[in-house]
């Protein structure tokens, strides 16, 4: 309870007594104060939708106190005939009947401009991989497995660019729509999705994986992630039902090489 808010509420309403309102003031002061008291009078504040329950059901009561005494009654269907029929009221009418359908436009926009919030539970980017993963039959490590062609960059520089140019290829016939041209997850359909594409610039993503883990993440895509990862729907495809082995090496030696990042080592435990 607040009551520095309640208690001048209170004194406005017993003062009320002493005053000779009308039924349509008296009724308005009454709502008005509802709400202050509901909105501000108690701790912890109530979300919206309960204080809009609140005043639906303060609407009612107050509607049914007018219908119990038909003098009352008499008096408000008088002064709503004259506010519609009298000259006098010609300009808060019409501006009346503009203001009540752009209130509730207004409220639709507020609504609707609302930025969009990431639902409450948390999503695991990266979440712990599988020890090993099936490859079309073939089991594959992931804690002691590497990449089988980086090797190549040391000892056969013609062969390691052969690589390249094909993971270039798989790269920009099936991941860039998404990963974008830059591998900043600024593709063509990026906008579309949410979570984004991975952005392959940014150090908190390629730079710090290791390539088996990249292998397990494009070979069992959004289908692949654990439980923690999932509550957001990720749009990252298998890729394991269209590219080959190879391809998925090569498009992986590929990012590391146009992003300039390095992968990111086994660690070794001492
Ligand atoms: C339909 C859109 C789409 C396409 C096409 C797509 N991806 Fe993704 N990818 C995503 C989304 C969305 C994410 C982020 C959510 C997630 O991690 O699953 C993602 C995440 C990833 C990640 C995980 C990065 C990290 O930091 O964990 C890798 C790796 C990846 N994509 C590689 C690829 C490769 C390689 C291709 C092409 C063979 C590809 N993606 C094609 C949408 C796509």
């Amino acid at each position: 309870m607040n009551y520095l808010v309640l208690a001048p509420i209170v004194l406005v309403m017993i003062a009320l007594r002493f005053t000779r309102l009308n039924i349509l003031g008296w009724l308005a002061v009454w709502w008005i104060a509802a709400y202050l008291a509901i909105s501000y009078g108690i701790e912890p504040p109530l979300p919206s939708s309960i204080i809009g329950m609140f005043m639906g059901i303060v609407t009612l009561a107050l509607l049914a106190y007018l219908t119990v005494r038909t003098d009352d009654m008499n008096f408000v269907k008088r002064a709503a005939i004259r506010f519609l029929t009298d000259k006098k009221y010609t300009l808060p009418l019409a501006l009346t009947v503009i203001a009540l359908p752009l209130l509730a436009a207004f409220n639709v926009y507020l609504d609707a401009a609302k930025a969009p919030q990431p639902p409450a539970a948390g999503r695991t980017v990266h979440p712990p991989p599988p020890t090993e993963i099936t490859f079309k039959g073939k089991k594959i490590d992931l804690v002691n497995g590497v990449n089988p062609y980086r090797e190549l960059q040391a000892e056969d520089p013609e062969a390691f660019r052969a690589h390249l140019a094909n993971g270039r290829k798989v790269y920009f016939q099936n991941c860039v729509f998404c990963h974008g041209d830059n591998m900043e997850g600024k593709g063509l359909f990026a906008h579309a999705f949410d979570p984004l594409p991975a952005n392959f610039q940014d150090p908190t993503t390629i730079a710090m994986l290791q390539e088996t883990y990249l292998f397990w993440r494009i070979a069992k895509g959004a289908p692949g992630l654990p439980e923690e990862s999932t509550p957001w729907a990720s749009a990252m495809p298998a890729w394991e039902h269209f590219l080959s082995e190879e391809e998925i090496w090569d498009v992986i030696l590929f990012m590391y090489e146009y992003t300039g990042h390095k992968p990111r080592e086994k660690e070794e435990v001492h």
